[in-house]
């Protein structure tokens, strides 16, 4: 299927031109934090600041954007309305699985200059440039309760692949779990085939290249403890059991951001029946009190984790380019 076919627009507005990381970007961390301030957390509020950071750096940005081997944004478009940059859009390739795949991100327009077709400008123009680099995996991430970019996406041609809710678990002193008949114990080697398969549904392949999750680094035996022993992230394994039969398995991860990260692995049946007492398990074993943050299917364990004190952050809808008819 051409670009053609696709209704991508193949002359870009005279205001649109490519982002340049050399030029573009103080001004592109201003109108990302102008756009998102109401939903920016403590790693959003690091990533404008390393832009920032590193606009004043100079030569060591070359190098960087040269290199490749960095977070910043180096692809993308943006809007200019004379001297000013007023629309911009991040396309951040990633590699998963020897795959090359991108994700489409910073979507933004100033208040002012809304609803002029700028973002579906951007965007088609991102398209465009996709089409050209071989119609690779393109994926994005909207906001549930941002009808506007929802809108915007499915206009385009955009579908839902999947929708995930953010979960964050601040400790408290002594937490009021609910009543459950399941007991935790440590995580067995005879725990990991349904551990492995109850992760592989709960975090399935197409969303694995965005979430810092590595089940080799769960793995019990030999491989499992090299994995650990070579990274520089902990682990922690509790599995929840009732009458001999497992109910699931809760897997915490270190991590250099806000929150440490919790995996849990259990099917909708007995998720609810599991948790508190892997809850219990964590608030007796973990001797860091940083906050957690738990990835799970939107709609899934929902009042369970309510209950163990979990909190909803945001729920994200997963949307990909359906490239091929
Ligand atoms: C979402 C956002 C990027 C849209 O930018 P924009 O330039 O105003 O959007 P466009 O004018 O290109 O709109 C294209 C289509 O998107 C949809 N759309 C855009 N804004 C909308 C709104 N407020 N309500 C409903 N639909 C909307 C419409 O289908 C529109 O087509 P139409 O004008 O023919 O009806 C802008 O509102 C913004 O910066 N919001 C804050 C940051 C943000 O949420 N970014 C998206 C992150 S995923």
């Amino acid at each position: 299927m051409s670009a053609q076919a696709l209704s991508i627009p193949q002359e870009f507005p005279s205001n649109l031109r490519r982002f340049d990381i050399r030029r573009d970007l103080n001004a592109v961390a201003d109108l990302v934090e102008l756009c998102f301030a109401n939903s920016l957390d403590a790693d959003g509020r690091l990533y404008i600041q390393q832009m920032r950071d590193a606009a004043r750096s100079g030569p060591l940005l070359d190098l960087a954007a040269s290199s490749g081997r960095t977070d910043l944004p180096l692809n993308g478009f943006v809007w200019q309305e004379g001297e000013r940059v007023v629309g911009n859009l991040s396309l951040i390739a990633q590699r998963h699985a020897g795959q090359r795949l991108y994700l489409i991100a910073n979507v933004s327009v100033h208040p002012e200059h809304r609803r002029r077709g700028i973002a579906e400008a951007l965007t088609q123009a991102a398209l465009q440039d996709l089409v050209a680099r071989g119609r690779p995996k393109t994926w994005l991430q909207v906001d549930a309760d941002n009808p506007a970019a929802v809108e915007l996406y499915r206009k385009i041609g955009f579908r839902e692949r999947m929708q995930r809710t953010s979960w964050r678990l601040l400790w408290q002193p002594s937490p009021n779990l609910p009543e459950t008949h399941a007991r935790p114990r440590a995580r067995k080697t005879q725990d990991w085939a349904r551990q492995q398969e109850w992760l592989d549904a709960n975090y399935p392949a197409d969303l694995r290249w965005q979430l810092p999750l590595e089940p080799v680094a769960l793995q019990p035996g030999l491989r499992g403890s090299l994995e650990r022993a070579l990274s520089a992230r902990q682990i922690e394994q509790w599995s929840a059991v009732q009458n001999g039969r497992l109910l699931g398995v809760l897997s915490w991860q270190s991590s250099a951001m806000e929150a440490d990260h919790l995996w849990l692995a259990a099917p909708p049946k007995s998720e609810a029946a599991a948790l508190p007492a892997l809850v219990a398990e964590a608030a007796q074993r973990l001797y860091s009190y940083r906050p957690l943050s738990l990835n799970y299917p939107a709609g899934r364990a929902v009042e369970a984790l309510e209950q163990c004190g979990f909190r909803a952050v945001r729920t994200l809808i997963w949307m990909d380019y359906p490239w091929k008819e």
